[in-house]
């Protein structure tokens, strides 16, 4: 097999890209390195999940009320030890934990990074074999270097968001990643163990032919929902028609709306008041990386989603975000 040596890897990308920013210190390149070496670990896990003793409930709930799974729970310790142990990132607020995690060291403690994630989405997609991802924001914390995080650090807008990113767990393995400047998407060869550059500079198509929304909740939704579901559900033939897609895993569907365009929807419905998808660990990350792919995202009362100021960090939010034309289109029937 020939290697193409015209394609850069992970490191040699945030390195040639640093030296475009005199001044810059490397710090977030080292960062979006170490997840990316995290992220490499539990694609291992995720690869022989089911031949190791992986899949499964782990006989817990977490702190959402919902049952974790072992794959959940292994993704988690990856990431927070690939975190702690890295110099570039101060502290950890996952999904999985009630709370924050400061790290305390002379390094962490010094660094002007803080991380939110959902380390495991669409864990109900692992027995099934179906993709399954991780989702990554990244802020400069609030609290002076060199003492522990606090809680304000975590609770920032999302427009505050230095860099944002995911990892899917697919055909193929991808990280995807956009920071203030760039959106790129970077593909696992398996044969060297490295993310190369794929997707450079990422952009979102205006419109489509592709909804996405858990259709089982329709008679939830309410009347102004419907209505802008029933945007793509032709009533004769000679409408547009749409195609309908739902994998049941946020990052597979937001890798596929900016590879295709289309719009993902995740509305309020029934005992889910505020929607099902958490604020600071999946509709943050997804919205920055949407926006900086020209894309847009929006919530309830068509608040832009990013400028949402979290009160807690387990809070969920209602999203309709994708393709720019298709959110505009939701947005007017949702008034
Ligand atoms: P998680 O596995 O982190 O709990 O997230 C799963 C989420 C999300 O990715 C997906 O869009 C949604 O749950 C699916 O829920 P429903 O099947 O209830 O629609
Ligand atoms: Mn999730
Ligand atoms: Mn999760």
């Amino acid at each position: 097999m020939k290697f193409n040596r015209q394609v850069m890897n992970l490191d040699e990308f945030t390195i040639q890209d640093l030296k475009n920013y005199p001044g810059a210190t490397g710090q977030l390149s080292g960062l979006l390195r170490d997840i990316g070496l995290a992220a490499k670990r539990v694609n291992v896990e995720v690869n022989k999940a089911g031949i190791a003793d992986i899949l499964g409930e782990a006989g817990k709930t977490n702190v959402q009320g919902e049952a974790v799974k072992k794959l959940d729970e292994f993704a988690n310790d990856q990431i927070i030890n690939s975190l702690a142990s890295s110099i570039y990132c101060a502290g950890v607020a996952s999904e999985e934990n009630d709370t924050f995690i400061s790290f305390n060291d002379e390094y962490s403690m010094n660094s002007k990074y803080v991380v939110l994630m959902d380390p495991l989405d669409g864990s109900g997609n692992i027995d099934v074999n179906v993709s399954i991802g991780t989702i990554f924001s990244v802020y400069r914390r609030l609290s002076p270097n060199g003492t522990p995080c606090t809680l304000e650090d975590f609770l920032q807008p999302g427009s505050q968001q230095i860099a944002a990113g995911y990892i899917i767990y697919g055909s193929s393995t991808m990280l995807v990643y956009a920071t203030r400047r760039t959106l790129q998407g970077f593909t696992l060869d398996p044969s060297i163990g490295e993310f190369c550059l794929s997707h450079p500079d990422l952009k979102v198509p205006e419109d489509s032919d592709i909804f996405s929304v858990n259709m089982g909740y329709y008679h939830l939704y309410d009347e102004k929902v419907r209505n802008a579901v029933d945007l793509f559900m032709a009533t004769d033939a000679k409408q547009k028609i749409y195609r309908h897609r739902f994998v049941g895993c946020m990052v597979a569907e937001i890798h596929r709306t900016l590879i295709q365009g289309g719009i993902f929807m995740y509305p309020a419905f029934g005992k889910y008041t505020n929607g099902r998808l958490r604020l600071c660990y999946e509709c943050n990350p997804m919205s920055f990386i949407m926006e900086k792919a020209g894309g847009r995202s929006i919530s309830a009362g068509n608040q832009r989603l990013l400028d949402v100021k979290p009160t807690e960090l387990h809070e969920r939010i209602p999203i309709f975000i994708g393709s720019a034309g298709m959110v505009t289109k939701v947005e007017e029937a949702l008034r």
